[in-house]
C-alpha cells in the first residue's frame, strides 16, 4: 500500500492500537505513554503600532509543534505584508473580537482535523460565519496530485467545513520525527510504516508553498 492511498480508514484500523493504548493508560504507564515530550505552543503578536491596519488571528491546533511553526512562519509573511497579526494556540481559546479575519489551522490525526479545533469552530461559529476566514491543514498522507489523494485530502476538513466558508484551503505537508512524539503515536507510526512501502517520515515542509500561500491569502 502506498502513502498515497494509505485512507483514514487504515489510520483507523492500525489505530486499533489504540486498544492497546487504552490498556496502557489505564494502567500506571498511562501518562508517560501519552505524552508529547517538549511540545511547545508559541503565542506571538506581530503588531505595528497603527490602528489602521487590518488584524488578523492565526490560530491552531498542534500535537508534535509542526502546525505551530507553520503558523507562526504564516504569520511573519502576513505582518510583512502589513497585517497586525496574532498567532495562539486553540487550546488558548482565543476571542474573536477585533479581528478582520482568522485563519485556522490544524494538524491531521486519524483522518480528521484535531478535536480541539473542531470545538473551536463548533463554539465560534456564527462569530466565524461574519469574518473572512481561511483553513490550512498539516499532514503527511495523501499529497499527491492524483484524485484520489485529494478527494481524500479534502476529506479531512469534513467535520468543519459544512460550519464554514472558507475562503481559500490550503494543505501543507507536515513533519514526523519520533522524538516528539508520545509512545503511543511512535508506535501508531511505526505500524503504519510497518503496512506501507513509502511511509512519510521526516520533515516535509516546504517553506517557499507555506510563505506563497501567506503572500496572497486575504
Ligand atoms: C498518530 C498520528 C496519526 C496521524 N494521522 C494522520 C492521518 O490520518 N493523515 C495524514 O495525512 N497524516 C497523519 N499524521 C501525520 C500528521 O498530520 C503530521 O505529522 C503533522 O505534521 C502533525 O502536526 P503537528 O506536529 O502539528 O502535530 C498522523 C501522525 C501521527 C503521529
Amino acid at each position: 500500500m502506498s502513502a498515497q492511498k494509505l485512507s483514514r480508514r487504515d489510520f483507523l484500523k492500525l489505530s486499533g492500537l489504540t486498544l492497546g493504548a487504552t490498556a496502557v493508560a489505564c494502567s500506571g504507564l498511562g501518562y508517560a505513554a501519552t505524552r508529547t515530550p517538549r511540545l511547545a505552543t508559541p503565542e506571538l503578536t506581530f503588531r505595528k503600532d497603527d490602528s489602521m491596519n487590518q488584524h488578523i488571528l492565526i490560530t491552531y491546533a498542534t500535537r508534535a509543534g509542526s502546525t505551530a511553526e507553520i503558523a507562526v512562519a504564516i504569520g511573519e509573511t502576513l505582518a510583512g505584508r502589513g497585517f497586525g497579526v496574532d498567532v495562539k494556540p486553540v487550546k488558548a481559546n482565543p476571542a474573536l473580537d477585533g479581528y478582520d479575519a482568522v485563519i485556522l489551522g490544524s494538524a491531521v490525526r486519524m483522518g480528521n482535523w484535531l478535536p480541539e479545533m473542531v470545538d473551536f469552530v463548533k463554539r465560534n461559529q456564527i462569530a466565524l460565519g461574519q469574518l473572512p476566514v481561511a483553513l490550512f491543514t498539516v499532514h503527511m498522507l495523501n499529497l499527491g496530485a492524483d484524485e484520489t489523494s485529494h478527494a481524500a485530502r479534502l476529506a479531512y476538513l469534513n467535520s468543519v467545513r459544512p460550519l464554514l466558508k472558507p475562503v481559500d484551503e490550503a494543505f501543507f505537508a507536515g513533519k514526523i520525527d519520533l522524538e516528539t512524539l508520545s509512545f503511543v503515536d511512535r508506535l501508531i507510526v511505526k505500524m503504519v510504516g510497518a503496512a506501507q512501502k513509502n511511509s512519510s517520515l521526516g520533515d516535509l515542509r516546504n517553506w517557499s508553498e507555506i510563505q506563497a500561500w501567506s503572500s496572497v491569502v486575504f
